[in-house]
């Protein structure tokens, strides 16, 4: 493996499933006496790097935070600045993830989202839908609270064509229908700048996760950070409730 490490990271222990959430574009901004946009507009460059490394690195899920249900209570101008981010991103990004095996999921209602981000968003999830490589899921208007309510409406509907018993209703069925189907667990929650809380992100997957809370605004983040973060999920004694032996 060519990648140089930043941090003393074990390769046959990483994470499996990495989630982010990019916090600090707006602060980061303010520091620079810069306008929100070009904060956001940072942020997507740290995106960049810790995408390509987490491929390189061989990390199996990387999902990122990229747009809450909720922020788009902001104001008409961000909210349209970061729309066109999303919309660059995918243009500027999609050949070369694709050529590094990439495969693409978007977390969250697509719908919900204008026309031109929409097309892009399900062009890239299409083009990268038999990549073997890094999965790399982007949650654009995503909402936890509004992916579960989905998945119990999938259910109900399952029920009521006769496909399912209530009583069949199980954990794995349940896990089946969140946009996170078929990955594992979230191993690794980061999230920058400080904030502690999972701002409606993966309530369900991050049951079991490990939490790191780097102080470092998201624009800011960069590769050294980011192996410090892997190296700390390693130093942490998972139990998933049992009673550890005394060799642990
Ligand atoms: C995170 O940065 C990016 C999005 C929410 C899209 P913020 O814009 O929340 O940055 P702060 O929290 O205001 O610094
Ligand atoms: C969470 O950050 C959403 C994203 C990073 C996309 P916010 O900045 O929106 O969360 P709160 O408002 O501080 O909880
Ligand atoms: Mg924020």
């Amino acid at each position: 493996m060519s990648t140089p490490l930043y941090a003393p990271i074990d390769l046959q222990r990483l994470p499996r499933h990495v989630a982010i959430i990019m916090d600090g574009n707006g602060r980061w901004a303010q520091q620079h006496k810069l306008k929100i946009a070009l904060g956001h507009r940072a942020g997507t460059e740290a995106l960049r790097d810790i995408i390509r490394n987490s491929s390189d690195l061989g990390i199996g899920a990387l999902t990122l935070y990229a747009f809450s249900t909720e922020n788009w209570t902001r104001s008409l101008a961000e909210v349209e600045a970061l729309m066109q981010l999303i919309l660059d991103f995918f243009h500027s990004e999609i050949d070369e993830l694709h050529e590094k095996n990439v495969r693409i999921t978007i977390l969250g209602d697509k719908d919900g989202l204008p026309e031109k981000q929409r097309d892009a968003l399900m062009e890239a999830e299409r083009r990268t839908l038999a990549n073997t490589g890094l999965r790399l899921n982007i949650a654009i208007n995503y909402g936890s609270r509004a992916e579960l309510a989905r998945a119990a409406r999938l259910l109900a509907q399952d029920v009521q064509n006769g496909l399912l018993q209530p009583g069949e209703i199980t954990e794995e069925r349940l896990s089946q229908r969140l946009y996170t189907a078929g990955l594992p667990d979230v191993d690794l929650l980061i999230r920058t700048s400080g904030e502690m809380r999972l701002s409606n992100f993966l309530l369900w997957q991050c049951s079991y996760a490990e939490f790191v809370f780097p102080t470092v605004l998201w624009p800011d983040f960069d590769l050294k950070q980011y192996h410090a973060c892997i190296a700390e999920f390693q130093s942490r004694k998972r139990r998933f409730g049992r009673r550890p032996t005394d060799d642990e």
